[in-house]
């Protein structure tokens, strides 16, 4: 979902601002731009498509100007195209500006504007605001950014730069993530971490209706009107090395292997084995009202939203608490018993999504106890709860959540087991689901091997339009995943059901061209989900099974089998999602699919 890279400093801003962008590239775009600030020319190109053409543009032709400012569009009005690509410019083009988010009033302002004399280039609603800079500009460039903010309805991350201070740049934010990073003789701006990561690990969340100006090493924030902020900086903990593919040939595969090491970092320092509970140091300013909760709502997203659905299912299994989904987009049109006793958890990936924090905000409002479980540090959903858990599952740069997932489902875990140790949930009960937790990471490296065969199914089988994924209670949020993963990856079209809802309608699907994938593990319902299988054979349809390791009961039931290590059902999930993930991986491969930046998606979806 767009991006935004500032610099200015000591080093020709060009290279620094291309590979930002590229470090961006994963959050989704249409097209790209770049400004540099050079004494004697400013200098402005754009380009419609990868940022590798506004990189060909630019590299013989850009000046070695030490200040700029570049964007990646994800269009919201105006087509993509050069002249609607950002940044865009003033009337007197003396003032350049980029932009994330939506201004939802521009009509009303453009046409003040154009009364006014002011003629635009563009179908798109920011440049209503280097027009309205321009119009409040009296020499003073964070002046005028902050008079024409207060004029704006909407959301906006912008950075901006005037030729009559060519060091200096003014970034704001609402709604749209900016985050500042502090060198010496540097300073950065970007809409995400991980493109200042290669310059300084000194960084500045800018919050909702702050204005900052950057010179080279130093900046100050006020608000939009003028009060000022001071605010130190926080350390980040990147490793640059572990955002680079390494010998992977993608993101998306790299971290569906560094899952292992994502259930490791969610279960570092979090387990008491003597009393057999979990410590969430995140959770211990609110343990006590979170111990005394009686109604969980958990809202979230996509992938995410299948995390909750199973953290529903295994906290209801370890704790007496009455555990609710709901979809993040869909939590303003319930009306929910929000009273005493209620804790909302927001789980979320990359902490900026609008969907889940309109929800969180909406029950912040109603007086709940609000919690956060989120893998991007410092993301704007982490400082709006009341309190919460870091995934820690290290940057995820592929669009698919694969290493994030499994790390919220460790959490989620965890998180059910500090409730239900506080309840009725016994010593035995707790120590057998740690024990089990602490043998995933082992248990997905032998899972890890069979990529190798699990290409081969994806050989075999991607050339399908449709796909079913069945499974029931803790497998069944894995089918919806697992629907979700082939649909988003491979662009095939797949279905997620509960196993026992095939007799409601879905088995009229089944012919020889619509394959299942039943997950059939030998646990409390898999007699239920083989009878289910069977029907489906019944009617000509193709399975491939997920079960457990020595299960020789499925014979000629089934087309193709993969098996996991035999676990905890409620821990379970942890193993089946990853062939899955596979799965996904190898038909988006096979059918030479963006596995990395599938189409019309975004890593972090911060419109609603
Ligand atoms: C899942 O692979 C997708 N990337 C998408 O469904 C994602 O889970 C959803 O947009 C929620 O994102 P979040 O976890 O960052 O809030
Ligand atoms: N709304 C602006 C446009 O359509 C910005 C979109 C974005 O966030 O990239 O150009």
């Amino acid at each position: 979902m767009c991006g935004i890279v500032a610099y200015t400093g000591n080093q020709p801003a060009k290279e620094i601002l291309i590979e930002g962008l590229k470090r961006l590239e994963y959050r989704g775009y249409d097209s790209s731009g770049i400004f540099i600030a050079n004494n004697s020319s400013p200098y402005l190109a754009r380009a419609v498509g990868k940022v590798a053409e506004l990189e060909r543009q630019v590299w013989n032709s850009a000046p070695d100007g030490a200040a700029g400012i570049a964007h990646t569009r994800w269009a919201t009005h105006g087509k993509p195209s050069e002249v609607n690509a950002h940044p865009h410019a003033d009337c007197g083009s003396k003032l350049y500006l980029v932009h994330n988010g939506i201004i939802e009033n521009y009509l009303l302002l453009k046409k003040r504007l154009q009364e006014a004399g002011h003629t635009f280039k563009s179908q798109t609603d920011t440049e209503v605001l280097a027009h309205l800079i321009e119009a409040n500009y009296q020499g003073n460039l964070p002046a005028a950014v902050q008079k024409a903010l207060m004029q704006v309805q909407g959301t906006f991350g912008i950075a901006a730069m005037h030729i009559d201070h060519p060091e200096s740049i003014v970034v704001a934010r609402r709604g749209s993530p900016i985050i500042l990073g502090i060198g010496e003789k540097v300073s950065l701006a970007a809409s995400d971490a991980s493109a200042l990561a290669q310059h300084t690990d000194k960084v500045v969340f800018l919050e909702d209706n702050e204005v900052a100006t950057l010179e080279p090493g130093k900046f100050t924030i006020t608000t939009l009107d003028n009060r000022s902020v001071s605010r130190g900086t926080t350390n980040l903990d990147w490793n640059i090395e572990s955002m680079d593919r390494g010998s992977f040939p993608h993101y998306m595969l790299k971290e569906i292997f560094e899952q292992p090491e994502a259930v490791e970092n969610a279960l570092r320092g979090r387990v008491n084995h003597a009393e057999a509970v979990a410590k969430l140091g995140g959770l211990e300013s609110v343990q006590d009202r979170l111990l005394q909760a009686r109604h969980l709502i958990i809202v979230s997203c996509g992938t995410s939203y299948y995390a909750g659905l199973l953290g529903r299912y295994v906290m209801e299994t370890l704790t007496d608490l009455t555990v609710e989904t709901e979809l993040a987009s869909e939590f303003r049109y319930r009306k929910l018993n929000i009273r005493q006793g209620t804790a909302v958890l927001a789980i979320s990936q990359s902490g900026e999504t609008a969907d889940t924090l309109a929800a969180l905000r909406e029950a912040k409002r109603k007086g709940a106890l609000v919690l956060g479980l989120v893998n991007v540090v410092g993301s704007t959903i982490t400082r709006e709860t009341h309190a919460g858990v870091y995934s820690h599952a290290g940057i995820e740069v592929g669009v698919a959540s694969t290493k994030s997932f499994t790390s919220q489902l460790t959490i989620l875990t965890l998180m059910a087991l500090l409730i239900g140790r506080s309840r009725d949930l016994s010593y035995e009960d707790g120590h057998e689901i740690i024990r089990a937790l602490e043998q995933v990471p082992d248990q997905i490296r032998e899972i890890l091997k069979q990529a190798g065969k699990i290409r081969e199914l994806a050989e075999k089988y991607c050339h399908s339009d449709h796909f079913l994924f069945v499974g029931r209670k803790f497998q069944y949020p894995i089918a919806l995943e697992g629907a979700l993963k082939l649909k988003e990856i491979a662009y095939i079209h797949s279905e997620g059901y509960a196993a026992g809802e095939m007799k409601h309608g879905p088995i009229a699907l089944i012919d020889p061209k619509f394959p299942t994938l039943a997950l059939a593990l030998e646990d409390a319902s898999y007699e239920r989900v083989v009878s289910n299988m069977q029907e489906i054979r019944a009617r000509e349809g193709k399975i491939i099974a997920i079960t457990t390791e020595g299960n020789t009961k499925l014979g000629s039931l089934v087309d193709d089998l993969i098996y996991v290590p035999r676990t905890h059902e409620a821990v379970a999930p942890l193993l089946t999602v990853v062939p899955l993930q596979l799965f996904a991986y190898y038909c988006g491969v096979l059918l030479g699919r963006d596995v990395d930046k599938p189409r019309n998606l975004a890593k972090s979806v911060t419109v609603e």
